[in-house]
């Protein structure tokens, strides 16, 4: 008898992860059987929790929060993204038995925001906010699309300046603290603090956001975020939390697994409502 395809989400806490819903539903959208499971795995169960799944037949897991990282190190090979990212969210089996490692975060929200809010990055200038693996995450998807160019800013202006050095060869891209960003002004402001999660928000000047101009929360709640409270109070044209990033970046781990795109569409609009 041959086994279902397995798939999982490791991290911590997991309990609330929409991953195994949005898997579920693109299984049943594309005619794919497989089984998709969330675990809660701790940083220092990882490597045993992940060599067991793969020992016992599983094909591909997605890797969240604090394991990304350890995921990197985990992988036998890596994709150009997932090498400049510094972290892997996706792991997939491979046909000789190694692990490719890839990061999908960024393309997740690329695509959320060119393809479904139809906001084109190229030749825009874009603000990054924080400096951390959310950030690291981004930029080179972002670089993909020709901004004409990135600003880092963070709170501790040292780790902006040091990331903006590290994808120098990119674009045109620089680092600062908040209270460098007085007087400038970008078409798409994207936060990537991890200040959402506790309804905290950078200190930010006025003007910061173009005419025109979109934001963007990689963080998403069943509330809008201070950030993306932020964004309407300063006439964005879009202010956006992270959910459509979510479901994108969980269809790209899909077609890497199963070589198959899902329709994201009906899933952003079913999990939109359940909020
Ligand atoms: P992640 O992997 O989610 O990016 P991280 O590596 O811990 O997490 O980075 C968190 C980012 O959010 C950092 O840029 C951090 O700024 P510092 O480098 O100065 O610590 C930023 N951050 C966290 N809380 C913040 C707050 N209240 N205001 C502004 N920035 C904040």
């Amino acid at each position: 008898m041959t086994q279902i395809d397995q798939y999982a989400v490791f991290g911590s806490p997991i309990k609330h992860s929409k991953s195994p819903t949005i898997h579920r539903i693109f299984a049943e959208q594309t005619g794919q059987e497989l089984v998709y499971t969330a675990q809660e795995v701790t940083a220092d169960r990882f490597e045993s929790a992940v060599t067991e799944f793969f020992r016992l037949g599983g094909k591909g897991l997605n890797c969240t929060l604090p394991l990304k990282e350890l995921a990197w190190q985990f992988a036998d090979r890596k994709t150009e993204r997932a090498e400049s990212a510094k972290a892997v969210n996706t792991l997939a089996l491979q046909r000789d038995g190694s692990i490719l490692g890839d990061n999908t975060d960024g393309i997740g929200l690329v695509t959320d925001l060119v393809v479904n809010h139809k906001f084109t990055l190229n030749g825009k200038k874009l603000l990054i906010l924080g400096a951390g693996g959310a950030s690291r995450g981004i930029l080179s998807p972002l670089f993909e699309q020709q901004p004409a160019c990135i600003v880092i800013a963070n709170r501790t202006a040292s780790k902006a300046v040091n990331l903006a050095g590290e994808f120098a060869s990119r674009g045109d891209v620089n680092g600062c603290g908040f209270d460098e960003l007085a007087g400038l002004s970008f078409d798409a402001i994207l936060n990537a603090t991890s200040a959402s999660l506790s309804n905290d928000l950078p200190p930010l000047p006025e003007g910061l956001l173009a005419s025109n101009g979109v934001c963007y929360d990689l963080a998403y709640g069943s509330e809008p975020t201070a950030f993306v409270r932020w964004g309407i109070s300063h006439g964005a044209v879009s202010s956006l939390d992270g959910l459509g990033m979510l479901v994108e970046q969980a269809a790209e781990a899909f077609f890497i697994w199963r070589g198959v795109r899902p329709d994201t569409a009906p899933v952003i609009k079913l999990l939109n409502g359940e909020r």
